[in-house]
């Protein structure tokens, strides 16, 4: 098995693991679509495919393995970093940029070196594919995603509706 393929087994046995039934397929969609994202951008900016593909698969561990918190960046980076240390086949320098992107990505007002970059874009991007009526926070970061992909989209500012309005 290659190591994408070992470090999906693992994310997938926490999101089967994940107590909350109505938390697991949000955790596919969100993680295995932040992945593909991660990925297309990797192969758009020349960065290590596999690599930022690991980075969109692991980044959200934290949330979906305890649940959401504040903190789940930087408490998502030791996780990610325990699962890739104890799988065995990832040197010291890649699991440095996977936990390093990791652990930036909730941060997404601040510029950060590539591989923080692309997941923080591809983050956004699985928001904003997911349904595009939804407001995206970070409009101005969303576009350039999109422009560096070729794709000129406006995106309003939609009003949420009031919950007497669903
Ligand atoms: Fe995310």
């Amino acid at each position: 098995m290659n190591r994408l393929e070992l470090v999906r087994v693992e994310m997938d046995s926490i999101l089967l693991n994940q107590e909350n039934v109505n938390v697991r397929p949000e955790g596919y969609i969100h993680l295995y679509g932040v992945a593909q994202n991660c990925t297309m951008l990797a192969i758009k900016r020349g960065l290590d495919v596999e690599i930022c593909t690991i980075i969109g698969l692991l980044h959200d561990i934290y949330t979906y393995k305890v649940g959401y918190v504040k903190e789940h960046a930087l408490l998502g980076a030791i996780e990610a970093e325990n699962l890739l240390r104890d799988l065995e086949f990832f040197t010291e320098a890649e699991i440095e940029i996977i936990k390093t992107a990791i652990s930036h990505h909730s941060d997404k007002k601040t510029k950060h070196d590539k591989y923080s970059e692309l997941l923080k874009d591809a983050d956004l991007l699985q928001d904003s594919l997911y349904n595009t009526s939804f407001e995206i926070k970070h409009r101005k970061r969303l576009k350039k995603a999109y422009k560096n992909l070729g794709i000129k989209i406006k995106i309003k500012r939609v009003k949420e509706p009031k919950d007497a309005d669903i």
